[in-house]
């Protein structure tokens, strides 16, 4: 039981059709929950950590967690910095004993990506971590856009076997219709399997990467929406479409917004029925064990990780 890279993860996963879950951390019952999960499933587990995260709890509380749940579960954890902006803070994070990092160029243009990747995966490469990198934009896009806007804006699969050709990265993030958050489609969810297979086909030994992959869970939404939320028309990636993509080369499945969706849900719906609470243990307990739930559900019936570890 250790904090380990995504290395052996990937390579068993790459030519089955299932896929890692990595999930964004921020507290502390949201690493229990997360862990937990894993451990039930026996599956191996990615947890990440932003650059609000690291704002939010600070990296050393984030990294004790993290240590804490693997003593205490014994699942070993691949720790990972989610969407590195620059160099600086994927060298603090390697620094500060990560296990992976993504150094997130996509915002600029292609041969800058490709030096600021370049640089880091040197770094990393050289304490043993490992490097994600991300090419396209992640937006989604209107049912009717043409050919050559979705170029402009989804990974075009010569670029991405360039672009791991020139980096040496270990893992890419790819756009293909998914965006983050809660609203990630205005018509019916859509993602482009064939650019998804054409960049496989370049790349077959790059393991992919799905970020903004959450289902935006209905339950969810409407618990929330039931007890005081308001967060009307949420729409995320169905689960067939996650299972698909996996079959594909996805090895890594980013998820935060369930976890956003599920824990304040719980939280919502325990102060609404019990006003006179005011134990924090009280409301986020349940909320720890609707994590645990959801994410459960997930490797097993999404991700198809259970006993994968
Ligand atoms: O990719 C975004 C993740 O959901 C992290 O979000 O930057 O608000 O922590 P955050
Ligand atoms: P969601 O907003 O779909 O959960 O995506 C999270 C993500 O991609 C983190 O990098
Ligand atoms: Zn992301």
């Amino acid at each position: 039981m250790a904090l380990v890279t995504s290395k052996d993860m990937f390579a068993k996963a790459l030519n089955s059709d299932y896929a890692v879950g990595a999930f964004n951390v921020n507290n502390m019952e949201i690493i229990q929950g997360i862990v937990e999960a894993a451990q039930q499933e026996n599956a191996p587990l990615i947890l990440q950590v932003s650059a609000g995260a690291r704002k939010y709890a600070k990296p050393a509380y984030l990294i004790k967690l993290v240590e804490a749940a693997i003593i205490d579960t014994g699942v070993d954890v691949c720790l990972h910095l989610d969407h590195g902006a620059d160099f600086e803070i994927c060298k603090k994070c390697v620094d500060d004993g990560f296990t992976s990092v993504m150094i997130d160029g996509s915002k600029h243009p292609f041969e800058e990506n490709i030096k600021m990747t370049k640089e880091v995966v040197e770094y990393a490469h050289a304490h043993g971590v490992v490097v994600e990198a991300e090419l396209g934009k992640l937006a989604g896009i209107e049912d009717a856009v043409n050919v050559s806007a979705r170029d402009a804006t989804f990974t075009v699969p010569e670029e991405a076997a360039e672009f791991v050709e020139k980096t040496g990265v270990d893992s890419l993030a790819v756009a293909i219709g998914t965006s983050h958050g809660a609203y990630k489609f205005k018509g019916d969810p859509q993602l482009d399997f064939e650019r998804l297979k054409a960049i496989r086909k370049l790349i077959p030994e790059t393991p992919l990467v799905l970020h903004g992959a959450s289902t935006v869970l209905p339950e969810f939404v409407a618990k929330c929406n039931e007890y005081g939320g308001n967060i009307p028309g949420a729409k995320g990636v169905p689960e067939e479409m996650i299972k698909e993509a996996a079959k594909y080369g996805v090895c890594k499945v980013n998820i935060d917004t369930d976890l956003r969706l599920a824990m304040t849900a719980e939280i919502r719906k325990f102060l609404m029925e019990n006003p006179e609470e005011f134990d924090p243990r009280k409301y986020l307990g349940p909320a720890r064990d609707a994590i645990k739930g959801m994410v459960a559900h997930k490797i097993k019936n999404v991700l198809g990780a259970s006993n994968k570890r």
